[in-house]
């Protein structure tokens, strides 16, 4: 806010100040401010009227002593949320009547004179709401946006997004790069997800795509010579949607050439320090650092939470050595077994270890073992029960932890254990070490098995461009599972904020890449054609990240779903509660882009 966060930037023709930002500064004076009817009572022959307007709710009072019998009728009159002018003098409340919750608590407006610049229809949903006052659902609120947005939290939540994406440019500017546009219409080009596509009017049968992202055009304007891109870019996906997830989205695009990934390190983590500037959150640069490899094998996840230290241990050794049939036949089909060591855990009662042991099963494992520490090595439950002289000890289990374990494949029990981590600490209510834990997660693997053996086997594990560590190089044929790129993400408890790499850029390794993904050269030419014929133009070594703006916002401003920090959001059925999208369109239009629609087609919901 701060362009307008004084009382002079407030002013206007039609006001003198904003009236959130009157105090005992203008006691005295003769003030102008409009806004909306927060709240209306009648006391004793007198009106006191909240009036709400972007900065805040001033109290005004009408009445006989001071007030026009104009303003005095107009006043009793009036309803919930219609538009009023209050002209009048400040005064200071009387010391029993202040209010220390209101930042305008110490004042009042005694007002001469009232206008009503318009009226509203009794509010679908209220916009006063007596303190805990539970919230209408949500899909009433998205349906009713226009009021949902009179509500103070989430209009500090857009107005600190503005602030983040303001110190985003600023940032980057400091730092030689140019903000540049790319197509909104583009060309369909594969990313992994799906493309939302635009029929052309003009050359009918033929569609655009939205971007999924920028991509191959940030690359392009590297090999163009820009040397720092950087674009605030809304990015476009008809996937399927999660909770933080939605189908267009708002990206920070970075694209740099010269580049090794310490300098995308170095400028990101200035962006982000400036952006929690801008947040009252902390982020103190260089953030740790760990490993795709690391990650997964000491938290499960590419995306671990840091503010707890709760760490994953391979414990095939000491728990492999139990007479338990499950334990022993995963170790002798090659399996390992891995757990979690709680301080204190044992005491989470046996249901809400079931509930734990839910969130293990619903990431794909068939169960989750666990037992609780006992006095003298002794310990409980159905692990516990097979504990052998010594086992406690040798897990460094002290009476009253809680040990989870799984066995298997690490694929099976990484997702598992990272899920009751998370469980685990929620229902503990752990305390975090920290409030905000920053993190790079690198060097991620260029691919991932393909289980439909599309593709030779092999999809991309983030897009076809990341270039594979030179180190890694002679395993792209023999083993490319095993190759890992120069990729990262940035991490930010437990939300993957950003993600980027170095990209390839000589042709022939881009090439035999997209190959290996199991293009082939018709397709490959079709696709990627022209990213090929750039890369031929004398392409510079660059790379780059993109970080997802309503993940950073929502976050930074503690917000509960990326909805929080989207003015107009989509719901998780992808629709659009207020304007009503996506809708039918009429044949004629239809007609006219050469399309027609199959009556099989269904809707989706
Ligand atoms: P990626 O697909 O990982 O990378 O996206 C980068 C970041 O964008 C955000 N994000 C989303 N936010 C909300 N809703 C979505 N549907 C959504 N999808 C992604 C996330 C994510 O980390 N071109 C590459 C970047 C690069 O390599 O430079 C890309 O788009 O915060």
């Amino acid at each position: 806010m701060a362009n307008t966060d004084n009382t002079e930037g407030s002013a206007t023709t039609l006001r003198s100040i904003g009236a959130g930002l009157v105090g005992p500064e203008q006691a005295g004076r003769e003030l102008r401010v409009a806004g909306w009817v927060h709240r209306r009572r009648n006391l004793g022959g007198m009106v006191f009227l909240d009036v709400r307007d972007r900065w805040g709710v001033l109290q005004a009072s009408v009445g006989p002593e001071w007030s026009s019998p104009e303003a005095v009728t107009a006043a009793q009159g009036l309803g919930a949320e219609d538009v009023v002018a209050l002209q009048g003098e400040v005064t200071l409340r009387p010391p029993e009547a202040r209010n220390p919750e209101m930042a305008t608590g110490d004042v009042e407006l005694q007002v001469a004179r009232l206008q009503v610049l318009n009226r509203a229809k009794t509010p679908a949903i209220p916009v006063y709401r007596v303190p805990d006052e539970e919230l209408p659902s949500e899909k009433l609120r998205l349906r009713h946006r226009v009021l949902d947005l009179r509500r103070p939290e989430l209009r500090e939540r857009l107005e600190l997004r503005h602030r983040i994406v303001l110190a985003v440019r600023n940032y980057f500017d400091s730092q030689g790069f140019a903000e540049i546009e790319t197509p909104i219409l583009t060309r369909p080009t594969p990313e992994g997800a799906r493309d939302f596509l635009v029929p052309s009017r003009v050359h009918p049968g033929e569609f655009f795509a939205l971007p999924q992202s920028p991509q191959i055009y940030k690359q392009v304007l590297m090999v163009a010579g820009f040397d720092r891109y950087f674009q605030v870019a809304r990015c476009f996906r008809d996937e399927d949607l999660r909770a933080d997830r939605q189908p267009e989205f708002t990206q920070i695009d970075v694209e740099a050439s010269f580049v090794e990934p310490e300098d995308v390190y170095r400028w990101c983590e200035g962006m982000t320090s400036a952006v929690a500037r801008a947040a009252d959150a902390v982020a103190e640069p260089p953030f740790p650092r760990l490993d795709w490899g690391e990650a997964m094998e000491r938290f499960g996840t590419d995306r671990p939470d840091l503010r707890w230290d709760v760490e994953l241990q391979d414990m095939t050794e000491t728990l492999g050595a139990l007479d338990f049939r499950i334990l022993r036949s995963a170790v002798a089909a090659g399996g390992r077994i891995r757990g979690l060591r709680l301080p204190g855990g044992g005491r989470l009662s046996r249901k809400q270890i079931v509930a734990v042991e839910g969130a293990a099963k619903a990431a794909g494992a068939p169960g989750l073992l666990w037992a609780k520490a006992l006095e003298g090595g002794a310990a409980s439950g159905p692990l516990g029960r097979f504990f052998l002289d010594g086992t406690s000890e040798r897990l460094a289990l002290a009476a009253g932890d809680l040990l989870l374990a799984a066995a298997g494949d690490d694929a099976v029990t990484s997702p598992a254990l990272s899920a009751a981590r998370t469980a685990s600490i929620a229902a503990l209510d752990l305390p975090p070490r920290t409030d905000d834990a920053w993190l790079w997660v690198t060097d991620f693997p260029v691919f991932e098995a393909r289980e439909d053996g599309v593709g030779g086997g092999l999809a991309a594990n983030h897009h076809p461009f990341v270039q594979p560590r030179p180190s890694d190089l002679h395993l792209l044929d023999s083993n490319p599972l095993a190759v890992r790129g120069l990729a990262y993400d940035l991490v930010y408890n437990g939300t993957e904020l950003g993600s980027g790499s170095i990209r390839i850029h000589d042709a022939d390794l881009q090439l035999r890449i997209l190959e290996m993904l199991g293009l082939d050269r018709d397709e490959i030419n079709a696709k990627f054609g022209f990213l090929l014929e750039a890369l031929r133009s004398g392409a510079p070594p660059h790379g780059g990240i993109a970080l997802g703006v309503d993940r950073l916002a929502a976050r930074l401003s503690r917000g509960e779903s990326l909805r929080d920090v989207i003015a107009f959001p989509k719901t998780t059925a992808a629709r659009a509660l207020f304007e009503g999208a996506p809708t039918p369109v009429a044949a004629a239009e239809l007609a006219e882009l050469g399309l027609s629609i199959d009556d099989a087609a269904g809707d989706g919901g």
